[in-house]
């Protein structure tokens, strides 16, 4: 193995160089004194935010030894090629659909990721936008099912690709094999946002990956469930039908030209970490999330959600990492009990829906963080239960109709509009809850009562909604 690029990083920062070169802030002396102490009360030296010029060849960017850790991960996910990115599996997304699709027919479910419409919007791809397979579920649903993929194709020849999620952020998992093979029967590959599934390679109990069933090209955000740090993710490609060099020129420019070389660092680093032992690491976090789910089945007023819900959902697969905690037997709603975790008890979750609490448990988590779980649920329970009564809020996209794509909604000359005035027009926004990030109103759509009235039921239950304005109006196409 030729030296690693953090021991590159770690070497220069050493050799007490003096450096004329950027970051400007030159080994965080310059750094404003509230970050310089932050950064040291987090334990870290000033000087590792690491420079451009590395090494005594002079100015090379030391990018190059990243190749190694980059073949490395491509064997250990089980791709042909896999690309280190820094701006999260947004830049994935958007590289998938720069290289694979570009300005022509893609189809796509109604459930996507926020990241999924910038990458849209970007390449100018026309998306065939499928309704999504479980019918009224408050559950955001990206399955597509292989006779709509099958039925779209038989009637337009003009599609070049097809664009899933899979798992949901839930955890839940669909069987791609069928809708891949259907695809790949039509000659046009299968992009899978895998963003919550980057451990799935390492165990049997985790559903099967994207890449172990044929995708073609699959982005999964390794800051999420495995070790590197925030907004570090991987592209990985596997297949036949896609050609790397044509992946390699759009990772390039939807990338930075000074990417942060912590975040490549870390990404090197988990890849080692995951040669070395991925299986173990993982087998690690599942054993303690069978232990939460243990210990949380004993606490009266929740219902934690595994095989028995995925199933009922129709999904084959499901993540127990993924602890989906539903606060409907006592009354309570989602938001509400993520509020009350934070104020009251200081545990974060990831996020909430009406009525549930999504937590995650990572490599980082042992026994003992895990511990307080069990008595804090039980009080909150105790404390703040009430008569459950709350109805089932669908999510929209059954019915949504794209009258322009994306990409021209969103470049149309637009106006806003309060949520009312906006029923019938055409969004020229994408707006989403975040987390998780499911469109609820997607550029190009015609605004219908219904998604109106679920914008209005989101701002009453306290969630954060992108893409309204400061008076929660609407942009729309003019
Ligand atoms: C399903 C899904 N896809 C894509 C993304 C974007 O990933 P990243 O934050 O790594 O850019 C997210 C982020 O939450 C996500 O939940």
């Amino acid at each position: 193995m030729s030296i690693s690029f953090l021991a590159a990083l770690l070497a220069y920062c050493e050799e007490n160089i003096s450096p004329f070169h950027t970051p400007g802030h030159k080994q965080g002396r310059g750094m404003a004194l509230d970050f310089q102490r932050a950064w040291q009360q987090w334990g870290l030296k000033l000087d590792i935010d690491p420079p451009v010029l590395v090494g005594s060849e002079g100015a090379t960017l030391p990018l190059a030894l990243l190749a190694e850790a980059e073949s490395k991960a491509a064997e250990l996910f089980g791709g042909k090629a896999t690309f280190f990115l820094t701006n999260g599996t947004t830049a994935g997304i958007q590289s998938m659909f720069l290289g694979a699709i570009k300005d022509r027919k893609v189809i796509i479910p109604r459930h996507i990721h926020y990241s999924v419409l910038g990458a849209l919007i970007l390449s100018g791809a026309n998306p065939v936008i499928l309704p999504p397979k479980a019918k009224n579920s408050e559950l955001p649903d990206s399955r597509l099912t292989p006779e709509q993929v099958q039925q779209v194709l038989s009637s337009d020849s003009e599609i070049a690709g097809v664009f899933t999620q899979n798992p949901t952020y839930f955890g839940f998992a669909d069987d791609l094999q069928d809708l891949i093979h259907i695809a790949h029967a039509a000659g046009i590959p299968v992009l899978v946002d895998e963003a919550h599934g980057p451990h799935f390679a390492f165990s049997s109990e985790l559903p099967p990956t994207a890449l172990s069933q044929g995708a073609d090209l699959v982005a999964q955000s390794t800051h999420k469930l495995l070790t590197s740090l925030t907004g570090s993710s991987m592209l990985h490609l596997g297949g036949t039908l896609i050609d790397p060099e044509e992946i390699s020129r759009y990772v390039e420019i939807t990338q930075s030209t000074s990417p942060s070389f912590l975040l490549l660092a870390s990404l090197e680093s988990a890849v080692y970490q995951l040669a070395a032992d991925g299986q173990g690491l993982v087998t690690q976090v599942l054993e303690l999330a069978y232990d939460l789910r243990r210990q949380l089945a004993e606490v009266q007023g929740i219902k934690v959600y595994g095989s028995i819900e995925a199933q009922a959902e129709g999904y084959p697969y499901w993540d127990p990492t993924k602890v989906v905690i539903d606060f409907s037997p006592s009354g309570l709603g989602g938001v509400e009990a993520l509020n009350i975790l934070r104020e009251e008890y200081k545990i974060q979750g990831e996020m909430a829906d009406f009525s549930r609490v999504l937590l995650v448990l990572g490599p980082g988590d042992d026994r003992d963080s895990i511990a307080c779980l069990k008595p804090i649920l039980t009080d909150l329970v105790a404390r703040y239960k009430r008569s459950p009564g709350r109805t089932t809020i669908p999510l929209p996209g059954y019915s949504s109709q794209q009258v322009l794509t994306p990409r021209e909604a969103y470049f149309a000359p637009g106006v806003t509009l309060s949520l009312k005035e906006s029923i019938g027009k055409v969004a020229a926004q994408l707006v989403a809850p975040y987390p998780p990030g499911i469109p609820i109103l997607i550029p190009g759509e015609v605004i219908t009562v219904e998604q109106i009235e679920y914008l209005k039921e989101l701002a009453c239950s306290g969630f954060q909604v992108t893409g309204l304005t400061e008076q929660a109006e609407i942009r729309v196409v003019k």
